[in-house]
């Protein structure tokens, strides 16, 4: 036998018993006549002890693999740790067995998050030995076989799909790979398997689920990677609630099994309500600062800011009241620093005092409309106001990205809080100012909304049509997204017709799901679930890199690897390729 037990496992119980254990030297204590040092492997970690003499030849360090021999007996008393396991007893080794030493290390393997991150991932298999950072990774493993269960008991089927394949249009840019066989051709890495997972759909299987990883070329942010994985899902026969119930009772089995916290249900909101009500599509719901549109009461009053705005079509004054402020010069200062660096114009505020409102503008505000501000906001004494007058959409989004800013400023979110929420009926189109054309929200295979198709599409109307798509959010992060989608070919085609795709581009990208769809295709929808950003916040991480065995930098390189690298001459030979 290689070993009797892990370094995690003995306990009083075994005391006087021989073993042989495996680990690395997690650290090493000389004391003279005798050495102490802890074994540590994934399992934990024990206390090691022996005269010198038995180490003579056999200089130990700190991560060195070593095999030991030797018998369990107690700690001496007021010396145990009763935080471990094997916190009662230590080995006296009779033999070392064996002994690969570890060469200068770049940082101390147990202290590795303190080292810069471009070091961690060059040597990565020393991070990764790191149990704080190895914790990530068994969550992980945990998670997914939550997921598989839940799955497999709903009577889903787990097929694999390609990654040698096509362009899937999710918005990226896509990872070619050069065919060999057929120089100047390329396969596309799937951005996801969104077109393999419609056509298992029109072959009957019914209920789909991968755990799929997917490769999307873009610029890189603290939650984004180029390659990534989903929790895929599709299904057939369904509406949006037989697909939520499935997504809520696996996010709840993750979280409960994980980390032992029970998630409340989610709460569901339509996109209008989450930009009127939150100013963003991926609303933060752990605090309120829900905004209140004051335009109609400020209408008619002094302040040239307010009045000119709400003049103006499309726009509003919006707010938000924040409680029991106590902000000084230098917040205000800084609040109005930072909504001018999203792109607002200024920033009024009202310090509410003894029913009245405060700030140099006030005076402008006559008395019977500060009165009615107050009221409108449910504001009392040392309340502040926060109002930003500007067209309405761009009102949303600033007063929706200083809302957050206001969170953070008052820590309005309590560690550890989840917050989960549906966002629904998201516009099916979005107007591309630059290519001055409608694009897909979604993607282009999400069902519109039928009422709003039939009637906005006759009258031009784009934007105002809904569609089944919806996202799952999670903190303020979009963890999830998915839609009902089109299964008739001719609704498909009139889709494709809209956002300027020519018969040609459709019979290049798609033609063979189409012509699946003239096949008897069924109703059916799905989602997708970012499990690297899901694992993030589980386990209050802040960057995604960290829920990740062997992730790229912000420039997609694996510093590990040296990938990307050049490549011989031969092999762009062999593949028709000259570079420019
Ligand atoms: P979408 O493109 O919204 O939808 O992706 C679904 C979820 O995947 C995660 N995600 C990412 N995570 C890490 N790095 C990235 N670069 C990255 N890009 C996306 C997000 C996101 O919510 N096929 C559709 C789903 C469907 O309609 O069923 C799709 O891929 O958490
Ligand atoms: P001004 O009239 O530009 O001196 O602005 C008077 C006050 O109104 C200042 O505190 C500005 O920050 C604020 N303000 C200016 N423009 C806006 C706006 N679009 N929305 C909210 N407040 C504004």
């Amino acid at each position: 036998m290689l070993r009797t037990h892990t370094c995690g496992e003995l306990t009083e119980q075994h005391v006087g018993k021989e073993v042989i254990l495996y680990g690395w030297v997690d650290t090493i204590r000389d004391h003279g006549s005798v050495f102490f040092m802890d074994l540590r492997d994934r399992y934990g970690k024990t206390q090691i002890i022996a005269g010198s003499k038995e180490f003579s030849g056999k200089p130990l360090k700190s991560e060195d693999c070593v095999r030991v021999k030797g018998k369990v007996e107690f700690r001496p008393k007021g010396t145990e740790n009763p935080k471990i396991t094997t916190g009662n007893i230590e080995i006296h080794i009779t033999e070392i067995l064996e002994h690969n030493p570890c060469e200068p290390l770049p940082f101390e393997v147990t202290k590795s998050l303190e080292t810069n991150e471009e070091l961690r991932m060059k040597y990565r298999y020393l991070d990764l030995r790191n149990p704080a950072v190895q914790k990530n990774l068994f969550v992980r493993h945990h998670v997914y076989q939550i997921i598989r269960k839940s799955f497999d008991r709903h009577g889903f089927i787990e097929v694999e799909t390609p990654i040698l394949t096509k362009s899937t249009p999710e918005g990226a840019r896509d990872y070619l790979v050069p065919s060999r066989v057929s120089p100047g051709e390329f396969y596309a890495l799937p951005q996801s398997p969104q077109l393999f997972k419609q056509i298992l759909m029109v072959s009957g299987f019914d209920r789909y689920f991968q755990i799929a990883k997917c490769f999307r070329d873009e610029d890189l942010r603290a939650d984004r990677q180029p390659e990534f994985t989903q929790l895929d899902v599709e299904m057939s026969f369904l509406d949006e609630a037989d697909l939520f119930s499935i997504i809520e009772q696996t996010c709840k089995a993750i979280w409960k099994e994980t980390v032992g916290v029970d998630l409340a249900p989610f709460t569901r909101l339509t996109y209008q309500e989450a930009m009127t009500r939150f100013g963003s599509d991926k609303p933060d719901l752990r605090f309120g600062l829900e905004f209140g549109d004051a335009s109609a009461i400020v209408k008619n009053c002094e302040f040239k800011v307010f009045k000119e705005a709400v003049a103006k079509e499309n726009g509003a004054v919006l707010g938000i009241c924040v409680p029991k402020a106590e902000a000084s010069r230098k917040d205000i200062d800084s609040l109005t620093e930072f909504v001018k660096g999203e792109g607002a114009l200024g920033l009024a505020y009202f310090k509410v005092e003894m029913g009245k409102l405060d700030s140099p503008i006030a005076k402008f505000i006559d008395e019977a409309t500060q009165k009615a501000l107050i009221d409108f906001f449910k504001a009392s004494h040392g309340d502040l106001l926060l109002f930003i007058a500007d067209d309405r959409k761009k009102a949303q989004k600033v007063l929706g990205a200083l809302r957050l800013q206001v969170s953070k400023w008052k820590n309005l979110v309590k560690p550890g809080t989840f917050h989960f929420s549906w966002v629904m009926d998201f516009p099916l189109f979005q107007w591309n100012e630059e290519g001055q054309r409608w694009d897909s929200e979604h993607h282009p295979f999400t069902c519109p909304n039928l009422e709003d198709w039939k009637k906005y599409k006759p009258t031009g109307e784009l934007g105002k049509i809904r569609s089944r798509a919806y996202d799952l959010v999670l903190n303020g992060n979009e963890i999830a997204s998915g839609s009902i989608r089109i299964h008739s070919r001719q609704l498909q085609k009139e889709i494709f017709d809209t956002i300027g795709l020519s018969e040609e581009d459709i019979n290049v990208r798609f033609a063979f799901l189409l012509k699946a769809f003239e096949f008897g295709a069924p109703p059916h929808g799905g989602i997708a679930l970012g499990i690297d950003r899901v694992l993030t916040i589980l386990l209050g991480l802040d960057s995604i890199r960290e829920v990740i065995a062997f992730p790229k930098n912000q420039k997609a390189a694996d510093l590990m690897t040296d990938a990307p690298s050049v490549v011989h001459e031969k092999q762009l030979r062999e593949t028709g390729i000259k570079l420019r």
